[in-house]
């Protein structure tokens, strides 16, 4: 059984919006109520966390246990594990920007960390675009174009087994700073990290452009 921990405590600056993210309405509801009623679908999880702005706790759906997320994404993961039922050794972590998410791909995630050995699997896309890396300086000097077929854009959902988790999140606070996810966290605390492939609709929404991308795709999901 596994525990689902929603971190929704991000301002969303780069979306221009005055409320935080999370609560931006998206296809008639709260960014945030996708990501919720996707895992009330899936069988396997039998508790849910909601980290999100202070001062905002009364914006949780019902039924979900909400916490103050932290000054950092991996602060606000922490916070919501600490609040979350220890009975559970799964640990599904997702963002409430992704709100495209399905139960099926939770409960993809899920059986992909019961079936392998690794302390945590990603939903991840093959990255379409080639990619360089450039040096900082000269600014914008291509130092290096990168093999296209082994790099994989990740998403969440991403589901630890709950001791690797707590380990990598009781990484110094310059570490968890710097975490833009937390499977990096278990990789630099020595963990195993294995990813399997989802849809690049599961995509996060990050700009006005992703929000009118999303507005689109959902409301074609609730129309049938
Ligand atoms: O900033 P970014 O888009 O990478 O944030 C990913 C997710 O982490 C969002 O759902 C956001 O609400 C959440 N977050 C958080 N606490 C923070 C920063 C981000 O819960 N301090």
């Amino acid at each position: 059984m596994a525990v689902a921990l929603i971190v929704a405590a991000g301002r969303g600056e780069r979306l221009g919006s005055a409320m935080p993210k999370a609560l931006v309405p998206v296809a008639g509801r709260p960014m945030l109520e996708w990501s919720v009623a996707a895992l009330r679908e899936v069988a396997a999880v039998t508790q849910i966390v909601v980290a999100l702005p202070e001062g905002l706790l009364d914006a949780a759906p019902a039924g979900v246990v909400a916490v103050c997320g932290g000054p950092t994404r991996s602060e606000s993961v922490r916070a919501a594990l600490r609040a979350a039922a220890a009975a559970d050794e799964i640990v599904v972590v997702h963002d409430a920007a992704r709100a495209l998410v399905t139960p099926a791909l939770f409960s993809e995630a899920i059986t992909e960390l019961e079936r392998s050995g690794v302390d945590a699997v990603v939903a991840a896309a093959p990255v379409t675009d080639t990619i360089k890396q450039v040096r900082e300086s000269p600014a914008m000097r291509v130092s290096a174009t990168l093999d296209r077929s082994r790099l994989w854009a990740v998403q969440t959902p991403q589901v630890f087994r709950r001791a690797a988790l707590e380990r990598a999140l009781a990484a110094p606070a310059q570490l968890l700073a710097a975490a833009t996810d937390d499977a990096w966290l278990v990789e630099q605390a020595g963990g195993s990290v294995a990813l399997f492939a989802a849809s690049a609709e599961n995509f996060k929404i990050t700009t006005g452009l992703d929000l009118q991308l999303a507005e689109l795709l959902l409301g074609r999901r609730e129309r049938g």
